[in-house]
């Protein structure tokens, strides 16, 4: 099953992504917004804010995102997100 990846920057369009595929694997600086360094959830660079209902982070997730955007419960890491639904990503936001 694929799902939608949009973005709040309207310059790209809608991407289509195998459910419970890595957003790391699949978006780059041509085709997304989102900016990626480590890949392993600890560098902080593809922090995004998320609209969609997708899986609670991690607990080691959780914890990065309370230094980095304590007070938004859509932030969440990029390189960690579990797609199980169409989500819209602004990652202009934080
Ligand atoms: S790329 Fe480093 S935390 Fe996601």
């Amino acid at each position: 099953m694929n799902y939608t990846v949009r973005f709040s920057n309207q310059k790209f369009p809608p991407i289509q992504i195998k459910a419970h595929e890595s957003l790391a694997d699949h978006l780059t600086t041509q085709n997304s917004p989102v900016l990626f360094g480590c890949r392993t959830g600890l560098c902080g660079t593809c922090l995004i804010e998320v609209i969609g209902d997708i899986p609670d982070p991690t607990k080691e997730e959780a914890e990065v995102l309370q230094i980095l955007a304590p007070n938004n419960p859509r932030a969440r890491l990029a390189c960690q997100i579990d797609l199980t639904q169409d989500i819209l990503i602004k990652s202009d936001a934080i």
